[in-house]
């Protein structure tokens, strides 16, 4: 079956560019009005621009939309067959055509009486031996009853993995650092010799367990890490404590076998689970090792209940598509290139870090379901830190840049350790923020502000030009009550289907990676010449590099 055959079988394939929808909206964007003038021309706008669902609240009302904006996105959304789509997405047809695969993340946070169908076998009950193996796994070493080689029970976990088997987890377990155990947990990803080390260093190789993740136990970086790791281990304390030292998360089981993993320290995942949506899998046994099995079975259950969201709820009061829908009216209509995602807790400082991998790689093409080059803008550039720490960093280019920059800011209602005084710090910034960036301070408001302080005359009109916000600047609100497993479980999921919204909007394949593939393919070749196994021809910049590199490095 061809490609085209295939994108026919079961998935949408409509150029976005052919809809009346997507001709209206382009209509729409040439004639921008203010987010100041939109709120006075609507009072109840707040209102009608949010959405309550479980304990989320989002208020997207300071967005550059009215009703006609809205209604023409919504209306995009279904001549371009999002809930046709939806269906194929969450009933498990193989809609990563390109790799020929089912995107099933869902599954694995699905309900245990449920069934999903993959290839005609109902996938349900696999995933819940693999979760009670991950359960009682967590629990012996977390409870001390698994041992080390030397019969001491673990202290730490070292997670060796990259791009969607490190971010995740690691994602994940700094966001709930508050519910965690005594086990140290770390992480091992860059091929950078340094990073191992100075992990390696931290730990005693007497109490230390590996968990070792790819999805394809064949990336370069996680298995010279999981090799350096084994030799170390062996170093200290022999052969024979790889067998208890070491434990492996993969679709690859003959590799984990030759590496030396016993097979009852494998965990195993499917190939229906991309890399970067896989941290609900055994992929995320680093995360039930940190803070036990109960609250990652939590974490899973606030997902589902935000799949059940995405998946019933009319596409108006649907959060992920209202949220999509705001990204394809920014990127593809008014010229955004980026959209900062800000969270208003430190314990989802790499929350950015995960969401590019999961934005970037997913939405990050430039070819339709057709192979044919796309004619509009698609995936964005996703960035961001904590507030308040990045009010004191990139703020500045927010309120007085140049660039349109839609953001998402995170905030919670209740702070986890109790601390009201700083809290209630913490969310006025939260709130100040998004209410200066909408409003701004007019030319009248700063001189009122400097004549108040004593400023007059040519000191003041200097000045002036430089202290006016014009404001008019787009943010989105998520207030959620409290950081839990199950809130930050939907919140996660929330953005999952966001990316496959706008995959289908946009008419790409958001479940593939290939343009990850050039560098790496480059890379062995250079590897090989650096080996002395092979000779290869580049370009006179590259060469140059190297001649650099090879005299530098003796
Ligand atoms: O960077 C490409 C990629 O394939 C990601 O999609 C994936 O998360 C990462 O490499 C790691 O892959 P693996 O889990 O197979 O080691």
């Amino acid at each position: 079956m061809n490609l085209k055959q295939q994108v026919n079988m079961s998935f949408p394939n409509t150029n976005p560019t052919s809809t009346e929808s997507w001709k209206k909206l382009k209509k729409l964007a040439d004639n921008p009005s203010t987010l100041q003038k939109y709120f006075a021309g609507n009072p109840s706008r707040a209102k009608s621009y949010s959405i309550s669902w479980e304990q989320f609240f989002v208020d997207y009302s300071k967005n550059h939309i009215d009703k006609e904006i809205l209604d023409s996105l919504l209306k995009l959304a279904k001549e371009t067959g999002l809930e046709d789509a939806r269906a194929a997405y969450l009933g498990g047809k193989p809609i990563n055509q390109t790799e020929g695969r089912s995107v099933l993340h869902t599954a694995l946070r699905a309900a245990p009486e449920s069934t999903i169908q993959v290839d005609g076998d109902n996938v349900v009950p696999e995933i819940y031996k693999v979760r009670n193996k991950i359960r009682s796994f967590s629990k012996s070493v977390i409870d001390g009853t698994r041992k080390s080689a030397s019969g001491k029970p673990f202290t730490d976990i070292v997670n060796v993995g990259i791009g969607g088997s490190d971010l995740g987890p690691v994602m994940i377990t700094e966001a709930l650092a508050y519910y965690k155990n005594h086990l140290n947990v770390h992480f091992i990803s860059n091929v950078d010799g340094d990073h191992v080390m100075e992990v390696l260093k931290r730990v005693n190789p007497e109490t230390t367990l590996f968990v070792v993740v790819s999805k394809t136990f064949t990336t370069q970086e996680t298995l010279s890490n999981a090799m350096t790791s084994k030799k170390w281990l062996v170093k200290a304390m022999g052969e024979q404590a790889v067998a208890t030292h070491f434990v492996a998360v993969s679709t690859n089981l003959p590799a984990i076998k030759a590496f030396g993993i016993q097979p009852e320290n494998v965990f195993p995942m499917n190939d229906w689970v991309g890399g970067r949506f896989s941290l609900w899998s055994a992929v995320g046994l680093s995360i039930a090792l940190a803070v036990g099995p109960d609250h990652f079975e939590e974490l899973l259950y606030g997902a589902n209940q935000m799949d059940l969201h995405f998946a019933s709820t009319p596409l108006a009061e649907n959060i992920p598509v209202i949220l999509a829908l705001l990204t394809v009216w920014y990127t593809s209509f008014l010229g955004a290139q980026s959209e900062a995602v800000i969270p208003y807790t430190q314990y989802l400082h790499r929350l950015p870090a995960y969401l590019q991998q999961g934005i970037m790689e997913s939405n990050g093409k430039s070819v339709d379901r057709n192979g044919a080059p796309v004619t509009y803008e698609t995936g964005n550039i996703v960035w961001g830190e904590p507030g308040t720490n990045s009010q004191h960093a990139f703020f500045q280019l927010m309120h007085q840049g140049t660039k349109l920059i839609p953001a998402h800011f995170i905030g919670f209602k209740n702070p986890l350790h109790g601390n009201a005084d700083h809290h209630d710090k913490l969310m006025a910034n939260f709130f100040a923020q998004t209410e200066a960036l909408m409003n701004g301070k007019n030319e009248a408001q700063v001189r009122e502000e400097l004549i108040k302080i004593g400023m007059r005359g040519e000191v003041l009109e200097k000045l002036v030009p430089f202290k006016i916000f014009t404001g008019n600047k787009p943010t989105t609100t998520l207030l959620i009550d409290k950081l839990t497993p199950k809130t930050l479980g939907a919140l996660v999921a929330m953005y999952e289907h966001k990316i496959f919204v706008e995959g289908v909007v946009w008419n790409i394949y958001s479940y593939d990676q290939w343009g990850v593939e050039l560098g790496k393919q480059l890379a062995s070749v250079i590897l090989n010449e650096f080996e002395g196994t092979q000779k290869a021809i580049h370009d006179f910049s590259t060469e140059q590099l190297l001649a650099h590199y090879k005299k530098d490095a003796s």
